[in-house]
């Protein structure tokens, strides 16, 4: 099989025109991690560290209950929310959204366990692969070590074509890539994250519906940018002190309709009303100061 992935617009250009309209499968189920567990021992990105460069604090109540907040507001919109025991000695495993990458292969449901960029959290990944081989999955990993990827963080999967968009920078590297795409015959538009405040691609991409994108403009470069725009017809670029602050790109959306974000983005909360989408906005105070937010505490699954 070929591979094909991209970082030139006329690359993408070509993927896009060849992306198979049909709808996608995508999952509609969700995992998150209980938050026990949840500390910041290590920092591995901007935010794990405060402005004296002391690690993070956490208190510990309040993130049980932000948490609990979440996945009840996850089940009320309507989602099946399965949960995985955390891990004492693994601090950051409550951000589920790292470990794997799940997706529709062969009529199936298929799962590629992540190559996680930090020692510190490649311990993470066997309790996922436990929970997709107990639901019958058809498990999937990479095998050379010069791979790194981070599931979810960076493979987003566009629901309106059987096509992923790869986020390449800290975390995940372009050689995870070719070996996806030509596993699975995936097409795969990659997007360098040219800014270090942005590390994950859910910490500034997130598409919202078929045609509705928001992302965050300094975290890309100009082709990339280009890219976004030949893709999607509305695209939301969120305030930069939103995105730092709020995480707003880091939003989940349900549905295609109901969009649940961390708390305080106004101008953002203004552009998704707009967009006739609907805002359930929540708190995760202690999960931002570990670099995550609503998007990365759960993981898609079928
Ligand atoms: N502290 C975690 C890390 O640095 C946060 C992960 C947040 N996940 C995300 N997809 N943005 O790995």
């Amino acid at each position: 099989m070929t591979s094909h992935t991209s970082t030139s617009l006329a690359e993408a250009q070509k993927i896009l025109n060849q992306a198979k309209s049909e709808n996608w499968r995508v999952p509609s189920k969700m995992i998150m991690v209980t938050p026990d567990h949840f500390r910041v021992d290590y920092a591995i990105n901007p935010y794990m560290t405060d402005t004296n460069g002391k690690l993070q604090v956490i208190k510990r109540d309040l993130a049980s209950a932000q948490w609990r907040d979440l996945k009840t507001k996850f089940e009320d919109l309507g989602v099946a929310v399965s949960c995985i025991e955390g891990d004492p000695s693994m601090p950051d495993m409550v951000f589920a959204a790292n470990q794997s990458f799940v997706f529709w292969h062969n009529q199936e449901p298929n799962v590629l366990l992540s190559r996680m960029r930090s020692p510190h959290r490649r311990m993470e990944v066997p309790h996922f692969e436990s929970w997709y081989r107990a639901n019958n999955y058809k498990v999937h990993t990479f095998e050379s070590s010069d791979i790194f990827f981070e599931g979810n963080g960076d493979g987003i999967l566009d629901p309106k074509h059987r096509l992923v968009w790869g986020g390449i920078g800290p975390r995940s590297n372009q050689q995870a890539y070719r070996e996806m795409s030509k596993r699975f015959d995936l097409p795969i538009i990659t997007l360098p994250l040219v800014c270090a405040d942005f590390y994950h691609l859910d910490t500034c991409f997130s598409i919202l519906s078929p045609d509705i994108v928001a992302i965050q403009t300094r975290a890309f470069s100009q082709e990339s940018l280009k890219i976004i725009g030949a893709r999607f017809p509305t695209v939301i670029e969120i305030d930069y002190e939103e995105n730092l602050h709020f995480f707003a790109a880091n939003c989940h959306v349900i549905n295609h309709k109901n969009v649940v974000l961390q708390k305080g983005a106004s101008q953002f909360v203004k552009a998704l009303t707009r967009a006739s989408l609907s805002v359930h906005e929540v708190e995760t105070s202690e999960y931002l100061k570990s670099g995550g937010s609503v998007f990365c505490m759960k993981m898609m699954a079928f």
